[in-house]
């Protein structure tokens, strides 16, 4: 086998690989930065039956998808697999059963074709198709340190990238990230998606209420977040919720959407809207067809509900963009990357663009096709790992917790 460096200076051709949640993906990147090939195969028609992911109904579409989409992957980046430098897969955090159809078929290929193998975190992924997508627009590189924040249905975090000192770096990756902030709850997607089932809206619920918004008044219903408490787990004490992972030392800029979703649910009951929210639901199901941004769609939204749906969207936007900004000046960050599915939502770029501009700092987010799950940004974030030669062995494993930054 060759060695990383000498590989890597040839052509630096990565297949990345995809399969964490509801997308199977795959990817060809060269030098982690120019994507030859991004091939998805989305499940959401078939979960948004059931208003949420179906764990085993995800683990056999995989199953089904893995093999026609790594193909075509391969085939419209026009390389074969002898031409690959390495196989970067997802190893975590995600649905156990879903990751280990990936990583299987990764690791089967290396140990067919003799290629390294790259495990890679699925939220070092999300930073990096920003990354890779502000080099390949050529234009100034972010600069470290960073706040990224990733926001997604499953996930909102914010971590600071910075720059490892050399010393470190052996086997590592040249960056360090430091976890300084986390939902203690729900995530901001699933808000998005819980608060459109609520309302009798689609599957998945982000693009619904980001269209629907457009026509509702934002200052209708004054939701308010409460202050998160800081967490203690330095001292030993852990969080009372499981779900939130440890924190790293110093300040932290913490989320909790829960609220907003029980604030949605009182309000649609004191306010009388039970029946028109069934009336609504009722009607799209007998309208797949119907999307998001259509006049039909609208015509099913009252003002009022279009109004809530806009008071909504601003809190949670708010919310986000307050806690990233405040994180952002407090660690001294130069610029700030908004990933994950939530990144693609309009009045969220328009808004950190704005505070971007008037602080100074540069904003970047990922185009709306590499805002959700795909595996251009698997391949991108293993491209660094590839250079320092960061490899992973035979016993690479889903990783279904498997953290960024964490203690
Ligand atoms: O990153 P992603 O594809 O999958 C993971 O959860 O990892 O994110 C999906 C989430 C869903 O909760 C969806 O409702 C949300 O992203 N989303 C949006 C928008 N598009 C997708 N949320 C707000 N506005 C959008 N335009
Ligand atoms: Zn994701």
């Amino acid at each position: 086998m060759r060695s990383a460096g000498e590989t890597s200076r040839k052509t630096g051709l990565i297949l990345g690989i995809e399969s964490s949640c509801d997308e199977t993906a795959a990817s060809v990147v060269r030098g982690g930065t120019e994507a030859l090939s991004n091939v998805v195969a989305s499940q959401m028609n078939l979960h948004a039956n059931y208003g949420g992911v179906v764990p085993e109904l995800a683990s056999r579409e995989h199953l089904r998808n893995i093999v026609p989409v790594v193909r075509e992957a391969m085939s419209r980046a026009g390389v074969g697999f002898e031409d690959l430098d390495a196989i970067a897969v997802t190893e975590g955090p995600g649905l156990a059963g879903a990751l280990l159809v990936g990583i299987t078929y990764a690791k089967a290929l290396t140990l067919g074709f003799e290629k390294p193998l790259i495990g890679v975190n699925h939220l070092e992924g999300h930073i990096h198709a920003v990354l890779m997508e502000a080099r390949q627009r050529a234009e100034q590189p972010m600069e470290l340190p960073l706040l990224a924040l990733v926001v997604s249905g499953g996930h909102t975090h914010l971590y600071l990238g910075e720059q490892r000192d050399l010393a470190e770096q052996r086997g590592e990756g040249a960056w360090r990230y430091r976890n300084v902030g986390r939902t203690v709850d729900d995530a901001a997607g699933e808000a998005y998606d819980k608060v459109a089932k609520l309302l009798g809206l689609g599957y998945p619920g982000g693009p619904w209420i980001d269209a629907l918004a457009k026509r509702g008044n934002p200052q209708a219903v004054p939701f308010r977040f409460a202050q998160i408490k800081p967490r203690v787990s330095r001292d030993g004490v852990e969080p009372k919720n499981k779900k939130a992972p440890p924190r790293t030392e110093g300040p932290s800029f913490d989320f909790s959407f829960s609220g907003i979703k029980t604030a949605v649910l009182r309000y649609i009951e004191t306010h009388g809207m039970r029946e028109a929210v069934a009336a609504r639901r009722a009607r799209l199901a007998e309208h797949p067809e119907w999307t998001p941004g259509s006049e039909e769609a609208a015509a099913l939204c009252d003002q009022q509900t279009l109004d809530l749906i806009a008071s909504f969207q601003y809190a949670v936007v708010g919310n986000l963009l307050r806690q990233s900004f405040a994180a952002a000046e407090t660690f001294g960050a130069r610029g700030i990357v908004v990933s994950g599915g939530v990144a693609a939502n309009s009045e969220l770029r328009q808004r950190f663009r704005a505070e971007a501009d008037r602080r100074g700092l540069a904003v970047a987010f990922p185009s709306l096709a590499l805002s959700t799950d795909n595996a251009a940004m698997i391949a991108a974030a293993a491209w660094q790992k590839l250079v320092m030669g960061d490899f992973a062995d035979d016993g690479l494993g889903p990783a279904p917790q498997l953290r960024l930054g964490g203690v």
